[in-house]
C-alpha cells in the first residue's frame, strides 16, 4: 500500500518537476516572503504576549491568519531561519528535492544532551530520530529490513492481540457503575501502547496493566515519555535561551533524557543476560527485533530501541483514542465496521491473524479517515537541497521548511465534506455518492511522512492500532457523552480531555 502510494507520489513530483528551473527567475524574492520579525518573535513568546503559553495548534491558527499560506521566522537564539507553509502544492516541491538523506530540522536538545552527557553510549553512532547524513543513513539501514518487513512484523501478530484482549478485560474491570472508562483513560491507552512496543523492541512483557506486577522503571519510562513530548515544545518548538543559558527547565529536560536513557539500558542489559542464558533459541527467536538490533550492536540497540520509545509510545496511544472517539461520535459507521470485523471474525474472542487482518478494508479507512480528522503530529519538516519555488516565492537551497497540513486537511478543497467522518472516502469500492479521497492532493495526506525519511515505526503502529481497535469494537459499542474533544498539542496532538468512553458489552 505504500509502495503504491509513494509509487504515485513520485510520478507526480517527476511531472512537476520539469518547469522548475525555469521558472525561478520568474518567482517573488525572497526577501519579500512574510516575515515575523525578532521583535516580534520574542514579544509574542513573553508573558501576556499573543504566542505566549499558545499551543502549537494555536500558534499554526494564528500564523495562518496573520500570514497567510507562507511565512518565515528569522534565525535566532541558535536556531537556524525557518520557512513555515500551508500549502500543499509546496510540500511536494519540498519533498522532491530533500536527497537521499533528508534533513529534518528537529530536536537540538536530544541532540545536545546525546552529544554531549551520554558520550559513552550515543558517541559517534548516528540516531534514527535526530541524526543527519551518513551517520542517520547508516542506522537507518540497520533499522530499516529489521522494522519495515511485513515478516518481522508478522511474528509479532499473535502476541499484540493477546496485549489487546488483556486490555478489552482491562477496559471491564475499570468501567464505572455507568459503565464508563474513567478520567485518565488516556494513561490507559498509553501503558497499552507502550506494553505492546516493549513486546516487539524489548522482547518483554511489562505488566503494565497490573499495578501490583509492574516495576518502578515501567512507571518511570512512561512518565518520562510524557515529559519528553510536553517539554521538548517549550525547548524545541519555541524559541529558547538554553543555548545561552541552561535554565531550570532545561535542567529538568535533561534529568528526563537520563531517566529514558537508564530505564532502557536496564532492560537491555536484563534481555540481553536472558538471551545469554536462554539455550533454547529457535530460528523464531533469533528473528525477534532485538536480537537482530543486538546481532549490530549493543549500542545501536539502545538507540534504535530509544528512538521507538520515543517517537512510538504517545503517537500510537493519540491516534487509538482519536480512532475510538471518532467511532463513538459515529455509531452507524462504528457499527458497519462492528459487521465487518464479524464477517472475518465471528467469534469475538477469536485470535486475529495475519491472514485475517489482511482483509479489513474499512477498519483501514476508518483509521486513515481518522488521521484526516485528527491528525496525529503537526506537520513535517525538511532541508531544501535545491533552489526551489514555494507559493510563488523563491527559496535558497539548504532552507529548512515546515510543512503544516492542518488546514487542508479540514478544507473542502481537497476533502469533500471535509467536516464529516467519512471512512467510505478511502475505499476501493467506492460508495455511490460518497467523495473519494483519491481525487485530493496526496501531500496533503501523509500521516507517516513521506520517502527514505518516513515514519520507521509504520507497520508496527498499524499493526497495534489495528488490534486493539478490532478487539474492542468486537466487545463493546463505544459511546461518547460529553462535550467535544479537547486537543493538547504539541508535536504530537494528544487529546486533552478525560476521555470517558461509555462501552456497552456487544
Ligand atoms: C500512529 C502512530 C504513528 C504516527 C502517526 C507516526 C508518524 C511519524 C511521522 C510523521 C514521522 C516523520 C516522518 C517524516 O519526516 O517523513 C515519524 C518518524 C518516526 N517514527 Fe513514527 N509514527 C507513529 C508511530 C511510530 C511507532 C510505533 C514507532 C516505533 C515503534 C515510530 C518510530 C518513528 C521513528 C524512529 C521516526 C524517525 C524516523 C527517521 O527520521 O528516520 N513511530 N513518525
Amino acid at each position: 500500500m505504500l509502495s503504491k502510494q509513494v509509487c504515485a507520489l513520485s510520478r507526480r513530483a517527476y511531472c512537476s518537476a520539469v518547469n522548475l528551473a525555469s521558472d525561478i527567475k520568474n518567482a517573488r524574492p525572497f526577501s519579500e516572503i512574510p516575515t515575523m520579525s525578532f521583535f516580534k518573535v520574542a514579544k509574542g513568546n513573553l508573558p501576556g504576549g499573543r504566542y505566549y503559553k499558545k499551543s502549537m495548534r494555536e500558534m499554526q491558527q494564528l500564523f495562518y491568519e496573520e500570514y497567510g499560506n507562507i511565512m518565515r521566522i528569522p534565525a535566532m537564539l541558535g536556531r537556524p531561519q525557518f520557512i513555515i507553509t500551508f500549502n500543499p502544492d509546496d510540500f511536494e516541491t519540498v519533498y522532491r528535492v530533500e536527497g537521499n538523506w533528508p534533513v529534518r530540522m528537529g530536536l537540538d536538545s536530544l541532540t545536545y544532551y546525546r552529544d554531549t552527557k551520554r558520550q559513552e553510549i550515543y558517541g559517534d553512532l548516528g540516531s534514527l530520530f535526530i541524526s543527519h547524513g551518513e551517520k542517520w543513513a547508516n542506522i537507518r539501514s540497520i533499522a530499516n529490513p529489521i522494522l519495515m518487513q511485513p515478516k518481522t512484523i508478522k511474528r509479532y501478530v499473535a502476541q499484540i492481540d493477546d496485549i489487546a484482549k488483556e486490555f478489552v478485560d482491562l477496559m471491564r474491570k475499570i468501567r464505572n457503575d455507568k459503565s464508563e472508562m474513567p478520567g485518565d483513560f488516556s494513561n490507559y491507552i498509553n501503558t497499552w501502547s507502550l506494553e505492546s512496543v516493549t513486546a516487539v523492541g524489548l522482547e518483554r512483557r511489562l505488566n503494565l496493566f497490573d499495578e501490583k506486577t509492574h516495576d518502578e522503571n515501567a512507571k518511570k519510562l512512561i512518565k518520562g515519555i510524557r515529559d519528553f513530548f510536553e517539554m521538548t515544545v517549550e525547548y524545541d518548538g519555541k524559541p529558547s535561551i538554553w543555548k545561552y543559558y541552561q535554565t531550570k527547565g532545561f535542567k529538568e529536560l535533561l534529568k528526563v533524557y537520563d531517566n529514558i536513557t537508564d530505564v532502557i539500558m536496564y532492560y537491555i542489559e536484563l534481555a540481553m543476560k536472558e538471551m545469554n542464558e536462554d539455550n533454547s533459541s529457535t530460528a523464531e527467536t533469533e528473528d525477534s527485533v532485538l536480537r537482530k538490533l543486538l546481532r549490530a550492536d549493543k549500542r545501536v540497540a539502545i538507540i534504535v530501541i530509544s528512538d521507538l520509545l520515543l517517537a512510538g509510545v504517545d503517537t500510537t496511544a493519540s491516534a487509538t483514542l482519536n480512532t475510538l472517539y471518532n467511532l463513538a461520535k459515529n455509531p452507524e459507521k462504528q457499527e458497519i465496521l462492528r459487521q465487518e470485523l464479524f464477517t472475518i471474525l465471528p467469534d469475538k474472542n477469536s485470535p486475529l491473524t495475519p491472514e485475517k487482518a489482511k482483509n479489513m478494508p474499512y477498519l483501514r479507512a476508518v483509521i486513515k479517515e481518522s488521521f484526516r480528522t485528527l491528525p496525529i503530529v503537526s506537520g513535517s519538516a525538511r532541508m531544501t537541497t535545491k533552489d526551489v519555488i514555494l507559493s510563488g516565492f523563491h527559496v535558497p537551497a539548504n532552507s529548512h521548511v515546515g510543512m503544516q497540513p492542518v488546514f487542508a486537511l479540514q478544507d473542502d478543497k481537497f476533502y469533500q465534506n471535509a467536516q464529516q467522518f467519512l471512512p467510505e472516502r478511502w475505499l476501493r469500492d467506492q460508495t455511490e455518492g460518497c467523495p473519494r479521497a483519491g481525487t485530493s492532493n496526496p501531500f496533503t495526506f501523509l500521516p507517516f511522512g513521506f520517502g527514505a525519511r518516513s515514519c520507521v515505526g509504520k507497520r508496527i503502529a498499524e499493526l497495534e492500532l489495528e488490534t486493539l481497535i478490532a478487539n474492542i469494537i468486537r466487545n463493546f459499542k463505544v459511546e461518547w457523552h460529553y462535550p467535544d474533544m479537547k486537543i493538547k498539542s504539541t508535536f504530537v496532538n494528544i487529546p486533552e480531555s478525560e476521555m470517558r468512553f461509555k462501552i456497552i458489552d456487544v
